[in-house]
This record gives structure tokens, C-alpha cells and sequence, in this order.
């Protein structure tokens, strides 16, 4: 792959972007980057500072100064926010359920995507998040719209919240799911959304080892 060959995979919560995007990027040799941690970082550390959430430009201001780094390390990418690794927190429920809010403001996001862009300049790379194919990679070649039903989806989540000892509740994590996606859908800027061009894989009973080849085939045919 060139240097300049992006794949943007963009899907709602649960829809399995980081399993299939991990996969993809391991097979292909290339980076991989979850744009969902850079929010989780921000949101993480406004919920550390007990910042309001209601206050945009307070939140604005600490995603144009946060120091957020990813780090290779023997087990995966280790996310460090200044300095200090917070990958284990960023996948707390206070963090899941703050982090649609703060993704929304318009001044987090710009101060957030060119950090995202300068990224996908350096080396191939795999990038998933919710505005990948329509606004931070817009001019990729390929791109790909992952999409399954809420309740697959809600059952994928309280799997993997189990699988990370926590005993999830499939009523309240569907409820959460929806409003998140309800969020993310409906906010004004680079709402979640198939880019025009983009490959869109229903995967509700489909397994992780057929999604990431049909996204490698739409790779090779593009
Ligand atoms: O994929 P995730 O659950 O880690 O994403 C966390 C939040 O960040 C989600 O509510 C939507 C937001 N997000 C976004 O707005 N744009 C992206 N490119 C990635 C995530």
C-alpha cells in the first residue's frame, strides 16, 4: 500500500469498527487509529477537571490544549493524556455516557480532526470513528459504512462488557445505545452518516472473519 491509502470504516456504536478495523489493518500492514479515543480522551479529562458540559467553549478550549498521545506498546496502543495512560478509563461508563455530548461541540471537533488528519499522513492506515468516509477522510478510496440492528448491537456491547468482568443489564445498555446513537446521528456537525461512496455492510449475523474479508475485497477493488 502507498503511503497515502486510507481506509475509513464509520458505523454507530457497537456496529464492530475496532474489531474489524484492527483485523483489517493487521492483514494489511498498515496503522490503526480508533478516532472514538481521541473524544474519550477529552471527555475523560473534562470529566477529571469536573468541567460542565454544558459549557461548549470550556470544553472547546481543553481539546485545542490537551496533550493526547498514542503509544505502541507489547500488548496494543496505549492512549496517554498528558503523559499519563488512561487506556484502561477510557471505556468507563461515566466516560460512555458523557462522551456523545462533548464529541457534539463543534470546537472540540475542529480542534480534534486535524490532529486525526496529520495521522493518516504519515503511513497507510486503517481510521474508524462516525465522520471518517464524509469529513476527516473524505477523499479516501475506500470507504465503509458498518450497520447491524440495535439488538445485535446491544448484545455485542454487554458481551464485551462481560467479557471485561462488569455485569451489564441488556434493557439499559439498548436504552444507552439508542440515545447515543440518537446523539451522534443528530448533531449538527459531521453527523453519523454513510458517506455517498461508501460500502455499507449490513452485519447482523455475519462474523467478524466475513466482514473483514469483505472489506479487504472492496480494498483490493478500489
Ligand atoms: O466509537 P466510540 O464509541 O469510541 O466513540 C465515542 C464517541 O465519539 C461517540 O459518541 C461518537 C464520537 N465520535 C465522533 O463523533 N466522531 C468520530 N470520528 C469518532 C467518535
Amino acid at each position: 500500500m502507498s503511503a497515502s491509502i486510507a481506509i475509513a470504516i464509520d458505523g454507530p456504536v457497537a456496529s464492530g469498527k475496532t474489531a474489524v478495523g484492527k483485523e483489517v489493518a493487521r492483514r494489511l500492514g498498515c496503522r490503526f487509529l480508533d478516532t472514538g479515543g481521541t473524544y474519550r480522551a477529552v471527555t475523560l479529562e473534562a470529566l477529571r477537571l469536573q468541567l460542565d458540559l454544558d459549557h461548549d467553549s470550556r470544553l472547546t478550549d481543553l481539546a485545542e490544549h490537551i496533550d493526547i498521545e498514542l503509544v505502541g506498546g507489547p500488548d496494543g496502543d496505549r492512549w496517554l493524556v498528558e503523559g499519563v495512560d488512561v487506556t484502561d478509563e477510557l471505556r468507563s461508563p461515566e466516560v460512555d455516557r458523557a462522551v456523545s455530548k462533548v464529541s457534539a461541540v463543534s470546537g472540540v471537533r475542529a480542534a480534534v480532526v486535524p490532529q486525526q488528519r496529520r495521522i493518516a499522513t504519515q503511513g497507510p492506515i486503517v481510521m474508524v470513528g462516525r465522520d471518517i468516509g464524509t469529513v476527516v477522510l473524505h477523499d479516501a478510496r475506500v470507504k465503509v459504512y458498518l450497520d447491524a440492528s440495535p439488538e445485535v448491537r446491544a448484545q455485542r456491547r454487554c458481551l464485551e462488557m462481560e467479557q471485561s468482568g462488569q455485569s451489564p443489564n441488556l434493557e439499559r445498555v439498548l436504552e444507552d445505545l439508542l440515545r447515543r446513537d440518537r446523539i451522534d446521528s443528530e448533531r449538527d456537525d459531521s453527523p453519523l452518516m454513510p458517506a455517498d461512496d461508501a460500502l455499507i455492510i449490513d452485519t447482523d449475523g455475519l462474523g467478524l472473519e466475513q466482514v473483514v474479508a469483505s472489506v479487504i475485497d472492496h480494498a483490493g477493488a478500489a
